[in-house]
C-alpha cells in the first residue's frame, strides 16, 4: 500500500516506522510544522508536507494519527481534496466513527487503533500490539485487516461502542495506574527511599497477570 501519515507525533512515529518494517511504503507524512514532518519523513524515506494543498492524492490510504481534538478539523480538510474514493482512517480509540460525518463526501472511512502506549524512542514490540480495527465499508474492512495482520499477530474488528468501552479499560489499567505509580513515587520521595524500591513489585503484579485474572492474582 501507498500511505500517506497525518501527524508525526508518538503514534504517527512508532506506526510508520513498524509499516515501512512491513514492506508498506508510506509516501508522505504531514505536520503542521515542517521539521516535525522532515524528521519522521527522513525516517520513512517519505515526503514531508506541512500545507494539505501538497496532499498527494495518489495514496491508497490516509492514516489521520493527529491528536484526538484535531481530526475533525483534519477529517474536514481531506472532506474538501478531490479523492473521494481514498480509503481514510483514524487511529484513536476515544473517537467514534461519527467523526468522519464532518466530510460526508468521504465514503471510505475506517479506524486503524492499535491499543498500546507509545512514545517516541521507546521501542514497542509491535506484533503484541492489539491492532482495532473498523471500517464504514466491508471491502475496507478486509483490507484493513490485512494490513493489521502484517504488522502485528492481534487484530480485532470493534465497533464504536467496543472501542469506547475499551478505551475506558485502557485508561483504568494505563493512565490510572501510571497516576498511582505517581502517588507511591511521592510518598517514598517523602521518607528518602528510592521508587526503584517499588519496581521488583510493580514488574511482578504486571507479569503475573499472564497467569490468571487480576481478582485471582491478589495477595495480601
Ligand atoms: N501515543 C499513544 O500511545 C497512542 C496510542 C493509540 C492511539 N493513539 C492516537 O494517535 C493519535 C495521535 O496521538 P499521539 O500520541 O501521536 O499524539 P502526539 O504525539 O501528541 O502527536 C500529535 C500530532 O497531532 C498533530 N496535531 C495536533 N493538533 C493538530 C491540529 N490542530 N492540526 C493538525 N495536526 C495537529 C501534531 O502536529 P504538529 O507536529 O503540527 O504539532 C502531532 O503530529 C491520537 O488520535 C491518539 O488517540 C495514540
Amino acid at each position: 500500500m501507498n500511505i500517506v501519515l497525518i501527524g508525526a507525533g508518538n503514534l504517527a512515529t512508532h506506526l510508520g516506522t513498524r509499516l515501512v518494517e512491513a514492506g508498506e511504503t508510506v509516501v508522505q507524512v504531514y505536520s503542521r510544522d515542517i521539521s516535525n514532518a522532515a524528521e519522521l519523513a527522513k525516517v520513512l524515506n517519505a515526503r514531508p508536507f506541512d500545507n494539505f494543498h501538497g496532499l498527494s492524492a495518489k495514496a491508497d490510504l490516509y492514516i489521520i494519527a493527529v491528536a484526538d481534538n484535531a481530526i475533525a478539523e483534519v477529517v474536514k480538510k481531506l472532506g474538501q481534496m478531490p479523492f473521494e474514493d481514498k480509503l481514510v482512517v483514524h487511529t484513536s480509540g476515544a473517537t467514534p466513527s461519527k467523526v468522519f460525518g464532518v466530510a460526508p463526501n468521504l465514503e471510505r472511512t475506517g479506524v486503524f487503533y492499535p491499543l498500546q502506549t507509545f512514545t517516541k524512542g521507546k521501542p514497542v514490540s509491535f506484533s503484541e500490539v492489539p491492532i482495532c480495527i473498523d471500517a464504514a465499508q466491508p471491502d475496507d474492512l478486509q483490507a484493513l485487516e490485512s494490513l493489521g495482520g502484517k504488522i502485528s499477530d492481534h487484530v480485532y474488528k470493534i465497533n464504536d461502542a467496543q472501542r469506547a468501552w475499551l478505551h475506558v479499560a485502557a485508561v483504568f489499567v494505563n493512565n490510572f495506574t501510571n497516576h498511582l505509580f505517581e502517588i507511591g513515587h511521592s510518598i517514598l520521595k517523602k521518607q528518602n527511599l528510592p521508587f526503584e524500591m517499588l519496581l521488583p513489585l510493580i514488574h511482578e503484579t504486571v507479569s503475573k497477570l499472564d497467569s490468571g485474572p487480576p481478582k485471582a492474582m491478589r495477595t495480601a
